[in-house]
């Protein structure tokens, strides 16, 4: 194969390859994707391609550089290496040197080229726009297409379309850190879960006997490990090597916390406690009896205070939002879900009372937990205790 036929074969690839890693990276940014075919491996041979055509293409890319650096002194020896357009390959070494006079090349596009590019820009951005438009079906979406339900105004909005590939270059803000922590808070190391215990019911009858509890022992309280059991099944890491965890994650980016308000765990003063899921352990937010204020925030249901504790489930949006825009609140509530269903499992295994309440008070309970319902807000409360 002559060098020049490897050229074309080389350019050939290497646009059909970028068009490839383009395509795939749009459609895997629009639908919120992990991964889409071959995108990676086709971005790797890309790169290849890349490289060897640079190689190809050196002597050319070296003569335009010194051409563009030093006009003054060398532009026509390089000019002539560039090919009287600048883009035909340079002569062979042999070949006879023109004599013809030709026009040195400006370092600068002149004005009306200038405003050409300008143009061009323009029309890209407008067709970018009108792509936009076409293709996104939720965009003319307003509250009275609804029936004025905000919750269907944002499924319809939140729906991907290829415009998000526009939307991904608008600010969505920063990676927050995957771990809260509360640094003046003496953390309390949980004992270890010691799983053996709470396998002595299969799968299968956990799921069967699943049901939810009202009704708590006040007179008892719950043992440490019990907690600690519950609240590892609820979302503790289980991958120690990718800091993955019993619960599901999109994008494995985790944007739950768990709080316990404890009314009766032994060994454990009453009040509001963090779990420190990478360390397994806890930090007082809050001491005291938090019993009526808990009570009070959702919406007076009694056995909030009966139940030997009551799990808060809270999401930091951010550590969603950052990669999956729109789309983060439906991924944080489906998250909230499965971290509940684990914890009505787990306190179903371990013969205990368990009841997801999703009825509150969302400012009380933000306020109780020192969230701001913004950044971080409470999503849902499980109670879990002795049965009565
Ligand atoms: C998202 C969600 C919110 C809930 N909110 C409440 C609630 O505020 N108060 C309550 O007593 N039960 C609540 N529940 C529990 C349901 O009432 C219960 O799951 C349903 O009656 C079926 O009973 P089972 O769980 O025993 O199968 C909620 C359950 C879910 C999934």
């Amino acid at each position: 194969m002559k060098r020049r036929d490897l050229d074309y074969v080389v350019i050939t690839l290497l646009v059909g390859s970028s068009i490839y890693v383009f395509a795939t990276g749009l459609v895997a940014d629009t639908m919120g994707l992990h991964h889409f075919g071959l995108h990676s491996q086709v971005g790797y041979l890309w790169m290849s391609l890349a490289v060897m055509h640079l190689i190809q293409t050196w002597v050319r890319v070296k003569a335009f550089a010194r051409n563009r650096f030093r006009p003054a002194k060398s532009s026509l020896a390089t000019h002539s290496a560039l090919g009287a357009q600048g883009f035909a390959p340079a002569p062979l070494p042999n070949a006879p040197e023109s004599t013809a006079q030709v026009p040195k090349p400006s370092a600068h596009p002149p004005f009306g080229k200038k405003r050409r590019y300008f143009l061009l820009a323009i029309l890209a951005i407008a067709t970018g726009i009108g792509f936009d438009r076409l293709v996104t079906p939720s965009d003319s979406a307003s509250l009275a297409d609804v029936d004025n339900d905000v919750g269907l105004l944002y499924h319809r909005w939140s729906q991907p379309g290829y415009g998000e590939a526009i939307a991904t270059i608008l600010n969505w803000g920063q990676q927050p850190p995957l771990y809260k922590t509360y640094p003046d808070s003496p953390p309390l190391d949980l004992p270890p879960p010691a799983l053996e215990g709470v396998s002595t019911q299969d799968l299968t009858a956990t799921i069967l006997k699943r049901r939810s509890h009202r009704n708590y022992n006040a007179s008892k309280a719950l043992p440490l490990l019990q907690l600690s059991q519950v609240l590892h099944l609820a979302q503790g890491i289980t991958d120690e090597n990718r800091d993955f965890r019993t619960v599901p994650s999109s994008g494995a980016l985790y944007p739950l916390e768990i709080y316990a308000i404890v009314h009766r765990v032994e060994g454990l003063e009453p009040g509001l406690y963090h779990h420190a899921i990478q360390h397994h352990q806890l930090e007082l937010v809050k001491a005291g009896d938090l019993r009526q204020p808990l009570i009070k925030a959702g919406l007076s249901q009694d056995f909030l205070g009966e139940a030997q504790v009551c799990f808060v489930v809270s999401g930091i949006f951010q550590r969603t939002r950052w990669k999956y825009h729109e789309r983060t609140y439906r991924y944080v509530l489906m998250e909230a879900g499965h971290l509940g269903q684990n914890l009505y499992l787990a306190a179903t295994a371990l013969n205990l009372g368990v009841c997801g309440i999703g009825a509150f008070f969302d400012d009380s309970l933000n306020e109780l937990l020192n969230l701001d319902g913004q950044t971080e807000a409470a999503v849902y409360l499980v109670t879990v205790g002795e049965r009565a």
